[in-house]
């Protein structure tokens, strides 16, 4: 049988160290004891990994399952790498390992908290990089049928901050293995800038090192400052709307995506309203980086929420963007929308 405890608090197992207490626990480390749990108790859950991407809003929490599956395999081909690595492991261990054992691919994700098994739901990305660039296939335990289905890179519906598992598989299953492949035909990606200080042709062990550099600059510890990363996602417009605005802000960061689209750069948004390091009941605006709201002593979720529509309405009325959440909302039934959360 699983781990299972009754009554448990979750506050050291979410980054914004947010007091609230789930009914059930449970905590399984492998198939077996996942097919254990009870099939009805499995689609009324929570499936909490590290909690670094997650705010609890209210004093109790759904029933959590929280995948402690552990391992890493490598198999080596002629021209890659393929390492399977299960869903309860540490995500910088794993890139440490790989770039210790020059599986070079990953370096530009270093620092990025969590687990192994949350890294493909939202596509964790950074300096130029995401997952699903490495991805080969997913595996995943659908819990209506109680099978282990191997899914496709082709099938995951990666995109910026998305995938498929948010979306139309949300509930429907639980991450247990992530299958990658790294090609030994390997370039450093050093576009991003921060990363074009290194010497010309870098090794995966500098562009490692000096992501973590550039991270532990502006992004705070959540160890010592309680927060979940960026909390709004960079917002999609178009173009007509960029043109629109860049007369008014001609400063404004932003990225081509396509003929049509641009992504804006939000932390510059809330910048220029002068929000960083605005405090609202004992949440803030990060000092350094406005798109990271931070848990400065408040023990409620909802004082969280209450910065995060402060900040989202400030932004709406200057700008006419609807800033959207990266971070996923969590009442005592499981996940919500800011826009349900009024008190
Ligand atoms: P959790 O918060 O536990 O869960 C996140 C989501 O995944 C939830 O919807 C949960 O239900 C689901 N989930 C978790 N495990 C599974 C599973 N096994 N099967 C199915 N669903 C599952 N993210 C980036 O992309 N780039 C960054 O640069 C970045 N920087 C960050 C910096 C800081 C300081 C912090 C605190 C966060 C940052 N994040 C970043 C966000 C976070 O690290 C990622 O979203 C990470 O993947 C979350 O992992 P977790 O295990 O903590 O997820
Ligand atoms: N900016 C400001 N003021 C700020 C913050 C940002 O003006 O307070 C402007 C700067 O011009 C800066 C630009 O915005 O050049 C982009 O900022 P940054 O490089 O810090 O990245 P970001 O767009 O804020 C995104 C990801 C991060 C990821 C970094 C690096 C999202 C929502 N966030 O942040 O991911 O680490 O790029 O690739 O896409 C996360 O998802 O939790 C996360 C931290």
């Amino acid at each position: 049988m699983p781990s299972h405890s009754r009554r448990a608090s979750l506050k050291e197992q979410n980054t914004f160290a947010i007091e609230t207490i789930t009914p059930d626990l449970f905590c399984p480390t492998n198939i077996e004891e996942l097919r254990e749990i009870d099939r009805s108790i499995l689609q009324h859950s929570y499936i909490l990994g590290e909690g670094s991407n997650t705010l609890f809003v209210r004093e109790n929490a759904p029933t959590i399952v929280s995948p402690k599956f552990k391992g890493i395999n490598v198999e080596e081909t002629h021209d890659a790498f393929h390492i399977t690595v299960a869903a309860g492991e540490n995500w910088h261990d794993f890139v440490a390992f790989c770039v210790e054992n020059k599986y070079n691919g990953l370096e530009n994700l270093a620092l990025i908290p969590g687990s192994v098994g949350a890294a493909p739901v939202q596509n964790i990305g950074a300096y130029g990089v995401e997952i699903a660039d490495y991805i080969e296939s997913v595996a995943w335990y659908e819990i209506v049928s109680g099978q282990l289905k191997t899914m496709q890179k082709a099938e995951c519906g990666f995109g910026y901050r998305e995938s498929l598992f948010k979306r139309a598989l949300l509930g429907k299953g639980i991450i247990t293995e992530v299958a990658l492949r790294l090609p030994k035909a390997w370039k450093p990606k050093l576009n991003y800038s921060g990363l074009d200080v290194l010497p010309s042709n870098p090794s995966a062990q500098q562009i490692f090192e000096q992501v973590i550099n550039i991270r532990n600059e502006k992004l705070p510890n959540p160890l010592l400052i309680p927060n979940a990363g960026s909390f709004f996602k960079n917002p999609v417009i178009e173009r007509k709307q960029l043109e629109d605005l860049l007369n008014g802000f001609p400063d404004i960061v932003y990225y081509d995506i396509d003929e049509l689209n641009v992504k804006i750069a939000a932390g510059w948004l809330i910048d220029k309203l002068g929000l960083k390091g605005f405090v609202l009941n004992g949440a803030a605006v990060h000092k350094k980086q406005a798109l990271v709201l931070v848990n400065q002593g408040v023990s409620s979720g909802m004082n969280i929420v209450q910065l995060a529509k402060h900040v989202q309405e400030e932004v709406l009325q200057a700008f006419g963007i609807l800033l959207e959440p990266e971070v996923r909302l969590v009442d005592n039934n499981g996940l919500t929308e800011i826009s349900e959360l009024n008190d």
